[in-house]
């Protein structure tokens, strides 16, 4: 064993017995009168809260720590210099280099070309005015991360184009999408890295047909993006009509480069910009500043704490923001597909890596499952996202929604204990039988991420602070988290299936069998 791996498996071990211990009461920590300003930070446009996790300054020290003895410098310096750390792939994660971090100068000048190719593009469509609309036909990171934004740029940009999106195979995602759309006036991007995906395929078939039902000819409104640009000529998409990005930008990672092009033709080029600019910022942030200042590394040690020391097995992630009601399930690509792995890149057991994320938008989450949050039997550490801006011309709806944030994340904190309850009950005839119902624990851990506004900037670093958090955390569980191998078994099965549906004769096991049987045409 070497000097750093035995470093690492004591502190780790110290980090597991505090974890056993049950970690501080959050609220007591208060104490310290510097525990805000040593607990939260500002980078751009996001004010990060920490404060409310049971975090204390001996538990703050071993996860600093445990980042050099994971040599977390080494590795973000081999991240952004363009190592092929996606061993099992062979492949360079250059995403960054998107907004302008990294790269040789081979990546850099291809990724300007493709800027300026996109806007003059964007620009271009934009100024013609001859399409009305945009169906934008990916799924996974080709949908996720163009989907969010689409939504969250609505704050504060008019979309000069409609834009829609179609994901799912079953009929009806693509049904929604074209729904009363005029044909002659829309144009169809059909995003997807590999090409090789059947619900993206299947609904660029549909598309085309439904255009050509039309008199329309495909090749005058649909174009592609992809990294696999043969894949594309060869579904019959044109190549002058092709936008290309590269295998060293990962789906879930990809919203950056040429996949935003909705985006960029909807919203403008300027605001695409802007995005690029917020996650340049944070990557500027990530990449200098020390570890016990940096907002990605400290989001993503703290939810170590979380998961490995205290054994917290989900993290909800809670948007008051209604524009930004599909972060959570952007993070669920983002966060579960990149560090949802058991194996290590050793090959050995990882140990309890990624949580389950989940969520959804506030004030809705408070009437549906908040009340597991505050009195469940597990524990689930909250991430509230907020914007102090209303950016809807309703002051009293925003001051209302950020109150109840806030008001959330100190419910969480400080609780209420049976002692306030029976006082407050007073010689409440049933006072026995109700102060256990509705005493609160407390002592439930929060992330408030504060954004000054719903900007295109604001957006960006939002996103590019989740994606560094992944990093780190990849680093700390010792994972891959820029391949997905997971996804692949069920892709190929359900190709058989398919078949067997369709009259083959496959072998499964006898359940799988009976599904079929029963619906075999
Ligand atoms: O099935 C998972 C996945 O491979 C994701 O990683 C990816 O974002 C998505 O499918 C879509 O893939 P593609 O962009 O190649 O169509």
């Amino acid at each position: 064993m070497s000097s750093t791996s035995l470093k690492k498996s004591e502190i780790w071990s110290d980090m597991k017995a505090r974890g056993a211990a049950g970690g501080p009461n959050i609220a007591n920590l208060f104490s310290d009168k510097d525990r805000l300003s040593k607990m939260s930070l500002t980078v751009g446009k996001i004010y990060a809260d920490f404060s409310k996790h049971a975090v204390d300054d001996g538990t703050f020290k071993i996860l600093m720590d445990l980042a050099k003895a994971c040599d977390l410098d080494g590795w973000r310096t081999r991240f952004l210099s363009g190592e092929r750390i996606n061993v099992s792939e062979n492949r360079a994660v250059l995403h960054p280099a998107l907004r302008g971090l990294g790269g040789d100068a081979g990546v850099q000048e291809a990724v300007a070309d493709m800027r300026v190719r996109m806007a003059e593009f964007a620009d271009q469509i934009r100024e013609q005015g001859r399409f009305e609309n945009i169906v934008h036909i990916g799924i996974g990171g080709s949908d996720l991360g163009p989907r969010l934004v689409a939504d969250g740029l609505k704050a504060t940009v008019d979309a000069q184009l409609n834009l829609v999106f179609a994901e799912n195979v079953d009929g009806a995602s693509i049904n929604d999408a074209l729904d009363g759309l005029d044909p002659t006036k829309t144009m169809v991007v059909v995003v997807s890295k590999s090409f090789g995906t059947q619900e993206t395929k299947m609904n660029a078939d549909s598309a085309r047909a439904w255009l050509k039902a039309a008199g329309c000819d495909p090749a005058d409104h649909v174009i592609a993006v992809s990294a696999n640009r043969e894949g594309a000529v060869e579904f019959g998409i044109a190549p002058d009509n092709i936008f290309d990005f590269w295998d060293w930008v990962g789906g879930r990672y990809s919203v950056w480069s040429a996949v935003g092009l909705s985006l960029q033709i909807a919203y403008g080029p300027d605001a695409f910009d802007e995005f690029l600019g917020g996650a340049a910022l944070m990557d500027a942030h990530f990449a200098q500043a020390d570890f016990n200042k940096n907002m990605p590394v400290l989001m993503a040690l703290i939810g170590v704490w979380n998961r490995n020391g205290l054994g917290y097995d989900s993290l909800a992630v809670i948007p008051y923001s209604r524009r930004l009601r599909k972060f959570s399930a952007f993070l669920q690509q983002l966060e579960m597909e990149s560090n949802g792995k058991a194996i290590g890149r050793d090959g050995k057991p990882a140990g309890q890596t990624c949580p389950i994320i989940w969520g959804d938008e506030g004030t809705n989450g408070q009437h549906a499952f908040f009340q597991w949050l505050h009195q469940g039997s597990s524990i689930a550490p909250v991430d509230f996202v907020a914007v102090a801006t209303d950016h809807e011309g309703r002051p009293n709806h925003h001051k209302a929604l950020l109150a109840n944030c806030i008001a959330q994340s100190e419910a969480l904190m400080v609780g209420k204990t049976e002692a306030e309850v029976r006082e407050e009950l007073g010689d409440h005839p049933k006072a026995d039988e109700l102060a256990p119902q509705k005493t609160f624990f407390g002592n439930r851990p929060s992330t408030t991420l504060l954004l000054d506004d719903l900007s295109p900037e604001a957006l960006g670093s939002l996103i590019a602070l989740y994606e560094h958090k992944v990093f780190v955390q990849g680093v700390i569980w010792g994972v891959n988290s820029f391949d997905q191998w997971g996804v692949q078994l069920g892709k190929v099965l359900a190709t058989q299936v398919l078949s067997d549906l369709n009259g083959g004769n496959g072998k499964h096991d006898p359940s799988t069998m009976a599904l079929i049987g029963r619906l075999k045409t």
